[in-house]
């Protein structure tokens, strides 16, 4: 079988990783890929937003599978072109995408359905939402509507740093059209956790618990990242608490998108808070997250690729799904900068040293072969080390012990993933 993969990151690391063990791939392609990936998979230069070209490789080459990794090319329809093509893709089409590509959409979509969530306001006019946040007073939440890389999200203290987001996203426009509306909504107190399942539109597979780390410094200071750490499982969700999860947010997003006559098959991330042992809805990424895939991959038993076609064929029931009882911890290690302005092309050393170790992976996120064929830095998420263990601290002490071999110029990660539950 041949598979293609669309992405640069660690979760598309993780996903080519996996799918390599799989008893039925022949050759995994993927575009653009990086230099970890590049290690097990074909990488290949076509422009990845070109769907029309990413279909003419598929059929030129008999691809039997795609896998979409981030969610632009699901916002962007890519799973509407090659379905009506006929070919198998994972991920939601375009208008089940919206409930990550439009804040809106999904906010309205909970309140419809009596999902969880924090209390929300949308405003299209920049003195209506600052006169709404005055009326609210702080902490707040301001919200670009559409995608922004994960930078859309601002967590307001004050009234002026409320201020300061909304003059960002509605007037110097950094996100482009995604901050032509905002959402303002109240600020849940809690605790973070993160909930994926599989799902072919009737059948839902719950993956295993896991927790992200968003925050750049330790202890939760600092800016939002995509994410600088996770481990799984994440011991705050309790069998109760999962199963209310699933009655109260899974199941009734999945049976309300069918009933506005939208099947939603692919991934389904729930970006959660829990409060008081109640679970709300943060955001839904229709996507693996990143770093999540990372922890929660190398604890998938079972073929990644007996999983896909079961979402693609809509058998989901027929797969019984095994996770491994070990625990798993990844720690991602940044460029200086990062999530702001970095350097790219420093020399990254040690990796030689990491190679074929039985519970420590390292997973590549900005990588790239130099013309000297080194591996440099690409990005601003450089790796992600993950490691398994008999329980969470055990996880934690190999991947940090791991790090210790590894270096670049401006290395930065967090010390604490792990720490604190
Ligand atoms: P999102 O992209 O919507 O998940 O938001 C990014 C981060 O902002 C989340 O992981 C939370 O840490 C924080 N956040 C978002 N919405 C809220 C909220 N209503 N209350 C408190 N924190 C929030
Ligand atoms: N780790 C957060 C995300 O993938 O959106």
């Amino acid at each position: 079988m041949k598979i293609l993969v669309i992405g640069s990151g660690g979760r598309e690391h993780a996903i080519v990783w996996k799918l390599a063990q799989s008893r039925v791939v022949d050759k995994i392609y993927c575009v653009p890929g990086n230099a970890g990936i590049a290690q097990i998979a074909e990488c290949l230069e076509v422009e990845s937003r070109d769907f029309s070209s990413l279909l003419d490789f598929v059929k030129y080459e008999w691809i039997d599978l795609t896998v979409v990794g981030p969610e632009d090319p699901l916002a962007k329809g890519i799973v509407d072109i090659f379905q009506k093509e006929g070919r198998k893709i994972i991920g939601p089409t375009k208008a089940a995408a919206q409930l990550e590509s439009s804040k809106v959409f999904a906010k309205e979509f909970m309140k419809r359905h009596k999902i969880p969530t924090a209390e929300y306001k949308v405003f299209t006019s920049y003195t209506h939402a600052e006169d709404y946040i005055r009326l609210k007073g702080t902490p707040i939440v301001v919200k670009a509507d559409g995608l922004a890389a994960g930078k859309g999200v601002f967590v307001c203290k004050s009234y002026e740093e409320a201020l300061d987001a909304l003059k960002l996203i509605m007037k110097d426009k950094i996100f482009g059209p995604s901050g032509d509306r905002v959402i303002i909504e109240e600020y849940l107190e809690g605790i973070e956790a993160s909930y994926l399942v599989f799902t072919d539109g009737k059948n839902i597979l719950p993956m295993v618990t896991s927790k992200d780390h968003k925050r750049l410094l330790d202890n939760d200071e600092g800016p939002n990242t995509g994410g600088m750490g996770t481990y799984s499982p994440n011991p705050i969700i309790t069998p109760e608490l999962e199963s209310n999860i699933m009655e109260t947010i899974i199941k009734p997003t999945i049976k309300g998108l069918k009933q506005e006559g939208i099947v939603y098959q692919g991934i389904l991330y729930a970006g959660l808070m829990i409060v008081d042992n109640k679970p709300y809805v943060l955001e839904f990424n229709c996507r693996f997250g990143d770093p999540e895939t990372q922890v929660i991959l190398p604890r998938l038993e079972t073929d990644l690729v007996d999983v896909f076609m079961g979402i693609a064929n809509g058998k989901l029931n027929r797969i019984d799904i095994k996770w491994r009882a070990d625990a798993s911890l990844c720690v991602i290690l940044a460029s200086q900068g990062y999530p702001g302005k970095y350097k790219k092309g420093f020399p990254i050393e040690g990796l030689e040293f990491l190679k074929n170790l039985k519970d420590v992976t390292i997973f590549h996120a900005g990588t790239k072969f130099d013309d000297k064929g080194k591996i440099v830095t690409n990005g601003g998420r450089v790796l992600g080390v993950t490691a398994l263990g008999k329980d969470l601290n055990e996880a934690r002490q190999k991947a940090y012990a791991a790090i210790e071999f590894i270096k670049f110029e401006g290395m930065h990660y967090r010390k604490d993933i792990g720490l604190k539950v």
